[in-house]
């Protein structure tokens, strides 16, 4: 990516030998061929209910080595009465909390782990703020293969009790993501262990880019105007723009959607280099209540501006204050849970509205990367405690006669 060249995926694991770590690789197909076996039509027919339903347009070559969970093809809600309260009609959620570890990064450790088999390994490693970490070990756990685990000891609590309960081998490390990321990539050199880190393995954008290969398909091949999603390392957004690329390359899609990179203000280096237009990220020390999007060196950055870039979008940087909001008025108006960092996206889409940016009939989507459960913390913060009553009909009567006070209640 930085150096241009092409390589065959048997010269190297992970980044280009010649730029080094920096030099993130880029899956390249034979779209002539695929596009001969894969067409809107052979989709149609395709029982596949997963993320395999697009195994044509994915790194795999034997697929007896994909895991036995049942990874993406989510839920794309078209979510009226929270439409209507923004002023949108066609506001649609990609609920990736749905998937088997709750988070979006299942698309990715499904990938991870379909490689690390291909070559053998036993140990497969990452380090996360937690849904990497959480996804990679439930993931590990469905085949036979062992995950060796970095995160942060700020990790919530659940995501923590994920890894433990899949098994996982846990390292828990006192000091930011941004310290595990770099203790993990001398472990895996050090023993051999695959990597599943992200921005280091190049396969981890292509699990990722099946989001945007569902949403299309999802909306029967009419790309949104907008998409919108919360960046951390920005992998993820990177991903999502693979997969809007390879489907134009296809003749899936006639034109791009614009993508919308949602940042906490706490963690928004790639919000400052979007500022100053350059490709200079400057680092930061991170502090959001997002802990999944904490993240003060992105390790994807150049692809993540690259992505919103070409697609002609823009990044955005919402406060913890918004992100609260937000999944507060996603939980009530869209049914979806999300944690914080699943409720940026979202967060931005407030704002970017609110700011008079968005037309009534745009065709937005908005993607939840993460699950509400996975923080229930957080939740309680944004959403306040419940009232506690003693057990008596008076006492219930008495908050009753309050909520209808506030129209609450009929
Ligand atoms: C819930 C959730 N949202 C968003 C992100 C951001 O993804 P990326 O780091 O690829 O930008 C993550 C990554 O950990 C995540 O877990
Ligand atoms: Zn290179």
């Amino acid at each position: 990516m930085l150096c241009g060249r092409t390589w065959r995926a048997d010269e190297t694991m992970y980044t280009c030998p010649v730029c080094g770590v920096k030099g993130i690789l880029d899956v390249v197909y034979d779209y002539e061929l695929i596009g001969r076996r894969l067409t809107k039509e052979s989709l149609a027919r395709n029982p596949e209910r997963s993320m395999w339903r697009y195994v044509d347009l994915l790194p795999i070559a034997d697929k007896k080595l994909i895991p036995p969970l049942q990874v993406a093809w989510t839920p794309l809600y078209h979510a009226t009465r929270l439409g209507e309260r923004l002023g949108l009609t066609r506001l649609y959620i990609k609920d990736d909390g749905r998937n088997p570890t709750a988070s979006f990064k299942d698309r990715a450790s499904a990938v991870g782990v379909v490689k690390a088999r291909e070559l053998g390994l036993k140990t497969i490693t990452c380090a996360s703020t937690g849904n990497a970490a959480s996804s990679l070990a439930g993931l590990a756990a469905s085949v036979d293969l062992t995950a060796a685990i970095f995160v942060p000891k700020r990790a919530p609590a659940a995501k923590v009790a994920q890894l433990l309960i899949f098994g996982a081998q846990v390292l828990m490390i006192d000091g930011n993501y941004d310290q595990a990321f770099d203790l993990c990539l001398q472990a895996a050199a050090e023993y051999g262990w695959y990597s599943r880190s992200t921005a280091i393995n190049p396969y981890m954008s292509e699990g990722k880019k099946t989001a945007s290969l569902e949403i299309c398909e999802q909306l029967q091949w009419q790309a949104p105007d907008r998409m919108f999603v919360s960046v951390g390392d920005g992998c993820i957004i990177g991903g999502l723009w693979k997969g809007l690329k390879d489907l134009y390359a296809l003749g899936l899609i006639d034109r791009y959607p614009q993508l919308v990179g949602v940042q906490a203000e706490g963690a928004a280096p790639l919000v400052k280099a979007w500022s100053t237009g350059s490709e200079d990220i400057p680092p930061m020390i991170p502090e959001t209540i997002a802990d999944s999007i904490s993240v003060g060196i992105p390790r994807d950055g150049i692809k993540a501006l690259r992505a919103v870039r070409e697609s002609k979008g823009l990044y955005v940087a919402v406060s913890d204050a918004e992100i609260l909001e937000a999944m507060r008025v996603l939980g009530r108006d869209g049914a979806v849970f999300a944690e914080p960092a699943g409720a940026t996206g979202f967060a931005g889409l407030l704002k970017l509205v609110r700011q008079g940016q968005i037309r009534p009939d745009e065709r937005v989507v908005v993607l939840v990367t993460g699950n509400g459960l996975k923080d229930a913390e957080t939740a309680i913060k944004a959403a306040g405690e419940a009232h506690g009553i003693e057990p008596s009909m008076r006492a219930v009567k008495e908050i009753v006669s309050s909520w209808k006070a506030r129209g609450g209640a009929h």
